[in-house]
């Protein structure tokens, strides 16, 4: 409840810029629907389901016992950064240094950090659309502007290598890929990321490659664009734990770029959060370190989950979906149900019990598809396909 004053909220004019993250308030909706006794099934919210791995927890529990429960560095723990310095060494074929790591508290602190310090007012932003929301809000909150390359169903939601190229300027300072894709699961294959790569060029041009989903990738490798020789200055790679290691309520996630510009996202974590929890980042060595298996485990159980859903859409009446390559969503065009995406959505949180997300959450170039995340249990997508279909049936 907002209370009642005499004196005006003298906001600053940016914040009328700010977007943000459809996700958080449609969990809202659903919940509240929860309190009124309906029965909904969670496929809106961006997480796994899993628990985070044993092995992680216990050294986050161990790192409490032994005290990390003190400020750190503002980059992050030397032993995380060397930990993660030498898993991007290894997994992007490039030779990266702890002075170029930097750890902040999840995946989302990278976007707004590197924005942050990199975007004047004016200055173009090249960004996927449909896309994480969050691209949009922050190049909107700098004054940037905001230059959508759409994100093509018939090209299974990869980008159009000219079009990028026809969308660059002078004033292009930034352009943000994101691999695998949230929303669309879409992945850039090695060949897609040289092209995109030659039509940058020698331009002094940063690329944020957003790889927070880089170990969900159910057909082919993946591949980083900090691979590409010539790029590794010119990328600010963002990755983390969040969806790898179920780890999203611990905030942990980091950046790798040229020193001079990790030093910079450094001095905005001073003067934010001074650093990530002590702890969590001694979870985080073992998350980097330790077992890998659960992450094979949760990947093999979202693909058996993604073949499933999208099989089972592809039978509902109005729906067709491409089968993502990665990550954990699918993104079926809903245009033949002749319904607008938010509207289809909020009916069927509201008349079926499924919570699923607009594609236009994501941008304008959403219309006409329906976000779902598959972390849920085999069990719940088959209960919200046979409500899809019986609410499909009684409505089409
Ligand atoms: C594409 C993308 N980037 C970044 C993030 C942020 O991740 P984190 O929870 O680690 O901040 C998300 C989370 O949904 C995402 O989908």
């Amino acid at each position: 409840m907002e209370r009642a004053t005499q004196y005006e909220l003298r906001l600053a004019e940016r914040m009328s810029r700010l977007g943000t993250e459809t996700a958080f308030e449609v969990l809202n909706k659903a919940r509240a629907l929860e309190r009124q006794g309906k029965q909904i099934i969670h496929l809106e919210i961006g997480e796994p389901d899993f628990n985070t791995p044993e092995n992680i927890v216990e050294a986050g529990i161990e790192g409490l016992r032994k005290g990390w429960t003190h400020y750190g560095p503002s980059a992050g723990l030397p032993e995380l950064r060397q930990a993660i310095a030498e898993y991007v060494s290894r997994t992007r074929a490039v030779k990266v240094s702890c002075d170029e790591v930097v750890v902040v508290p999840g995946g989302k602190p990278i976007i707004f950090f590197a924005m942050l310090s990199l975007i004047d007012p004016g200055d173009e932003v090249i960004y996927p659309n449909p896309g994480f929301p969050i691209y949009e809000s922050m190049i909107r909150y700098l004054d940037g502007r905001a230059v959508p390359i759409r994100l093509r169903e018939e090209r299974d939601f990869s980008l159009d290598v000219s079009e990028l190229a026809s969308l660059i300027t002078d004033q292009t300072k930034l352009i943000i890929l994101n691999s695998p894709q949230n929303p669309t699961g879409g992945v850039l294959n090695r060949r897609e990321i040289h092209d995109i790569s030659e039509a940058i060029g020698d331009r002094n041009i940063l690329v944020l490659s957003d790889e927070i989903y880089s170990r969900l990738i159910f057909d082919g490798e993946h591949y980083s664009i900090m691979s590409v020789p010539g790029f590794k200055d010119r990328t600010i790679l963002l990755d983390g734990f969040s969806k790898t290691y179920a780890m999203t309520g611990w905030r942990m996630g980091y950046g790798v770029m040229r020193a001079d510009l990790a030093t910079q996202i450094t001095r905005l974590m001073t003067n934010s959060n001074s650093c990530t929890a002590s702890f969590t980042q001694i979870a985080g060595i073992e998350a980097i370190r330790g077992d890998q298996s659960s992450v094979e485990h949760m990947r093999n159980e979202f693909q058996r989950r993604r073949d499933l859903f999208v099989a089972g859409l592809n039978r509902v009446k109005g729906f067709s979906c491409r089968m993502p390559k990665g990550a954990f969503y699918v993104f079926p065009n809903i245009t033949k149900t002749g319904w607008k995406s938010k509207k289809l959505a909020d009916a069927l949180l509201e008349e079926a019990g499924v919570a699923c997300l607009s594609g236009t959450a994501f941008g304008d170039f959403g219309e006409g598809y329906l976000r779902f995340s598959v972390a849920n249990s085999l069990e719940n997508l088959n209960k919200a396909l046979e409500h899809i279909d019986s609410w499909t049936k009684r409505n089409l």
